[in-house]
């Protein structure tokens, strides 16, 4: 070897030993926590989601963040990683729930966990990252939904090229950033129309409110013929109000007048004891955006915005206040009282009913709701009397910490017995109350829910403004049993709506559902009879959000009379083919691009993500969906007809999109 060349390979070893970068080791527990996504509250540095000690199989850790599934968070790597190392479980404070961790990076997997259960030994990783541009982290719910998935990442730290790691990713700006909001609707003609509802009830002698839901230009009049006997209606408002002692039902001619016209509708009002939600309950809750921080002044801004942007006009009515409005402690005498955000309920009440509109309410049947305040265990009686002499119209009773009375293992007759109290104490008051249970589904509350004198039960547990959240709620309903439990007066509850400004607390975002998938969300809903409450800050909807509320077509197929819950009649992979019969003979249809969620890369918002580009061509037959002969096809969404269809339906659809279509026999 000539002396050139040794010279020259002592530079190369010399210059490459100087380039080798120093390594720090980096506990992700010191980033932002506010970034990361959790469905069910807040992530913690160095502690469970719920402030405990960090403690898996055992085993306690000073470091890492706690988290509950479904959780994920993403961070820029930059190709300046070296290794990662974690132990991950279900933390001991919980004794069910069942979990999977997934480490992504660069849309690979590179570490996943397998299906972890509660009280499992935490699990050692310790992989490569070499070479990874982004990492992203998720925790997914096991397949079984989310309860009890409190997912921790302990002594979670990187090796890194650098003294500082950058913050995670904001994959809630990022998604943002990814969807253009557009809207489909045209705005309600001038002309008068009367929409929502058909059908109406009431139990003999209770108090009855109902508004005719009318759009046009204003002013509009109204009338009704054969109102039955102790009702009365405000010509100028539309509000039908009274009491009818006899029981029966009442076809009533409604008539709406404006200077452009008239429009003419027959509205059903049943009288018969608990005669109540023969449609299913369409209306507001603060949960979704307010969380705990509700208020009196929070509840009344969305009113007035309700009526402001005219959604009273579409039939929406219910303002329903979840939980965070009790006081510490209960009067002397037992009885349950407001804390200082709703200085007087009752005035609240009579204000939401001179608008035509009706007031909600929650509680738990156990000592303390799952919010830490006070539910009505041995108080329910006296506690369903403060609520009618409130003014109250519907009570949302939510287990939470009744787990705490009932036996480890509940059986059916354990799950019913604190509703059948309840029920018991609503049914013996002056005014009617309708009955929403929430307890997530357990013991198939869909079979016996209605023998509880529940309109409605919630089906599964909280939704939150992902994908992935919407999927497994909404299409997941074609993998129970429920189906066939949909009625007039008793409907499946897949939970509240995600649109607009949200965020289970003071501070609110947008929606993280991109436009797309906000369509899916309400066509579905529709589809499946749901009832629909909005969960945003009503003061700030933007105008998407209203007109993705006001269509009307796409609201009478919710409120259909038949009461039916679509059917899944084609499930392939990255698409699905919904069918409700409606009471006209015609079939509603969604034909929905589900595109393929279930990658655990999916679940993030990558650079390069052409998300919107992924439009599919469904196809699907009318033997497939059950229907036959000539068909005319009207896209609800848009209010246009598409012509006549004679064997299939195909058309194209935006990726987590739908396109929603009526289908009536051609004359
Ligand atoms: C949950 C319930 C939510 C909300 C919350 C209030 O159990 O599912 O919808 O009501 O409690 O603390």
């Amino acid at each position: 070897m000539n002396k050139t060349i040794i010279l020259s390979l002592l530079t190369v070893g010399l210059f490459s030993a100087s380039c080798q970068q120093k390594t720090h080791t980096l506990y992700l527990d010191e980033l932002d926590m506010s970034k990361i996504e959790s469905q069910w509250g807040k992530s913690k540095a160095n502690k469970s989601i719920d402030g405990a000690t960090l403690t898996i199989g055992g085993k306690t850790f000073e470091r890492g963040i706690g988290t509950h599934a479904t959780s994920k968070f993403m961070l820029n790597l930059d190709k300046k990683g070296v290794r990662l190392s974690a132990q991950v479980g279900i933390d001991d404070e919980k004794t069910t729930g069942s979990v999977e961790f997934y480490l992504i990076g660069d849309k690979k997997v590179i570490w996943e966990s397998g299906l972890v259960k509660a009280n499992d030994s935490a699990k050692t990783i310790d992989v490569s990252l070499k070479g990874i541009k982004k990492l992203a982290f998720l925790v997914t719910d096991g397949k079984d939904g989310i309860d009890s998935d409190h997912a921790d990442w302990c002594d979670l730290k990187i090796e890194y090229k650098d003294s500082v790691l950058p913050e995670f990713v904001d994959q809630k700006a990022a998604a943002a950033a990814a969807s253009e909001k557009f809207i489909l609707t045209p705005k309600p003609a001038e002309t008068p129309r009367i929409n929502g509802a058909k059908i109406t009830g009431c139990s003999p002698n209770k108090p009855f409110l109902f508004k005719v839901p009318a759009t046009g230009v204003a002013p509009i009049t109204f009338t009704a013929e054969n109102l039955p006997e102790g009702l009365t209606l405000d010509a100028a408002t539309g509000i039908i109000t009274g009491k009818v002692a006899k029981e029966g039902e009442y076809t009533v001619k409604v008539t709406a007048t404006n200077a452009k016209g008239t429009a003419t509708r027959d509205l059903r009002i049943v009288i018969g004891e608990g005669k109540l939600a023969l449609t299913p309950p369409m209306g507001w809750n603060s949960w979704n955006c307010w969380g705990l921080s509700v208020s009196e002044d929070k509840v009344k801004s969305s009113v007035d915005a309700m009526l402001a942007a005219g959604l009273n006009n579409h039939g929406w009515t219910y303002m329903n206040i979840d939980d965070g409005w009790e006081a510490k402690e209960r009067a002397k005498n037992g009885e349950i009282v407001c804390n200082e955000k709703f200085p007087d309920m009752k005035r609240l009440s009579d204000y939401v009913h001179s608008k035509g509109l009706k007031l909600g309410i929650y509680s738990s049947p156990g000592t303390l709701t799952c919010g830490g305040y006070l539910g009505s265990l041995k108080h329910e009686e006296q506690d369903a009397a403060t609520y009618a002499k409130w003014g109250i119209d519907y009570l949302k009773y939510d287990w939470c910490s009744y787990g705490q009375e009932a036996p480890q293992n509940p059986q059916l007759a354990d799950y019913k017995k604190p509703y059948i109290v309840m029920r018991d104490a609503l049914r013996k008051q002056s005014r009617d109350i309708v009955y929403s249970l929430c307890q997530y589904g357990m013991g198939n509350v869909w079979e016996w829910g209605a023998e509880m004198g529940a309109q409605l039960w919630r089906t599964t547990g909280d939704i939150n403004d992902s994908w992935q959240s919407l999927y497994s709620i909404g299409f997941g309903r074609a993998t129970n049993s429920s189906t066939e439990y949909s009625k007039p007066g008793n409907w499946n509850d897949p939970d509240m709506l995600v649109v607009g400004k949200v965020g289970w607390g003071p501070s609110l975002h947008d929606s993280r559902l991109t436009a797309d998938e906000q369509y899916t969300h309400i066509s579905l809903w529709s589809l499946l009879s749901a009832p629909m409450l909005i969960g945003c800050d009503m003061s700030q909807m933007d105008e998407f959000t209203i007109n993705l509320l006001t269509n009307d077509e796409v609201i009478d197929v919710n409120q259909d009379i038949l009461g039916k819950q679509a059917k899944r009649v084609i499930m392939e992979s990255g698409y699905e083919v919904w069918v409700k019969d409606l009471e006209d003979g015609s079939k509603a249809v969604g034909l929905f691009n589900t595109g393929g969620v279930k990658e655990a890369a999916d679940y993030f918002i990558w650079d390069d993500q052409a998300a919107t580009s992924n439009t599919l061509t469904i196809s699907a037959t009318f033997e497939a969906m059950g229907i036959s002969g000539k068909q005319v096809v009207r896209d609800l969404w848009r209010q246009k007809d598409l012509g006549e269809y004679t064997d299939k339906l195909e058309m194209e659809v935006p990726y987590h999109g739908v396109v929603f279509v009526k289908v009536t026999p051609s004359k």
